[in-house]
């Protein structure tokens, strides 16, 4: 594995994989990797004849007060976990100077207007034109065939598939299941700051995303009703500060039409963003006809 703080390399690499005729898979991360990441690299490393991951922890998309300087960082350990599955070029992406991921005199912004506004988009205002943007010089970067995204940040999986294709960017962008810890919890850089009691309080998050998930799989066709039914579980965990809950055509991100599941083309996402003690987490379940 190639490992590099340089962005100007990571083209470089690119470049050469590309003129050799050979496809290229993306991981873009923010390092701390889990088992989440890993399943990305996985599949990419399934998927292509060689698999780039970065990891940059990007400071646009974190607003002044949020956590860029207590952000879990690993490099190190990161880098190990890659060369375990093969990545081929691991960019440590450096903010500024020579070889930076952003230019010196960086002024160009990439603002994905509509899919940025709901959900996190009200709570983190910034948040998604910093991974838009930092996806997008990523993009420019690797000119990668395929890039991998995990199903939890699914308003930032969205965005960036919306992203790839406005921007005729050529790349396809993959959206891959959550994976979850033994006890249902959505695996997270972040889950490493929970003490034990809000662990336990956080559990809340999978349950009441289950009972919605069942209740769909019985029938229940109202994405007010399942909204509803994750609201009122997660209202019951004391502790527990629910910033949204909200049921949203998964393609979209709009309130489905006529408030019906099957009004959805690709399905509802039930989404939900809440605080357990001090950490900020968010998790949801994608409701789909096909999905069995
Ligand atoms: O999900 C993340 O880790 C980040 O938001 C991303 C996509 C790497 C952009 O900084």
């Amino acid at each position: 594995m190639k490992e590099s703080h340089d962005a100007r390399e990571a083209a470089r690499w690119a470049e050469r994989a590309r003129a050799a005729g050979l496809s290229i898979g993306l991981v873009p991360t923010m390092g701390a990797l889990h088992q989440g990441h890993f399943s990305l690299i996985e599949r990419a490393r399934r998927e292509c004849d060689r698999v780039a991951a970065t990891i940059f922890v990007n400071p646009t998309q974190f607003s002044p007060g949020e956590d860029l300087d207590r952000y879990p960082r690993s490099p190190q350990e990161d880098a190990e976990s890659c060369r375990e599955r093969q990545v081929d070029f691991l960019l440590h992406g450096q903010s500024g100077g020579d070889g930076g991921v952003y230019e010196r005199d960086f002024q160009t912004w990439v603002n994905v207007a509509e899919i940025s506004e709901p959900l996190c988009g009200r709570s983190r205002p910034g948040h998604f034109r910093g991974v838009a943007t930092v996806v997008a010089i990523l993009f420019g970067l690797f000119k990668p065939h395929r890039a991998y995204f995990g199903q939890k940040d699914f308003q930032q999986a969205r965005l960036v598939q919306k992203l790839a294709a406005d921007l005729r960017s050529g790349v396809e962008v993959r959206i891959l299941p959550t994976v979850r810890d033994a006890d249902g919890l959505a695996m997270s850089s972040r889950n490493r700051f929970l003490d034990g009691p809000s662990r336990e309080l956080a559990l809340a998050i999978p349950r009441a995303l289950e009972e919605a998930e069942a209740a769909f799989r019985g029938g229940e066709e109202r994405a007010s009703v399942l909204e509803q039914k994750v609201r009122s579980r997660l209202e019951a965990a004391r502790g527990l500060e629910v910033e949204y809950v909200s049921a949203l055509d998964a393609s979209s991100l709009r309130e489905p039409a006529d408030d019906r599941v099957s009004s959805t083309p690709d399905g509802l996402v039930v989404a939900v963003a809440v605080r357990a003690g001090k950490v900020r987490l968010i998790d949801n379940i994608w409701l789909r006809r096909s999905s069995g």
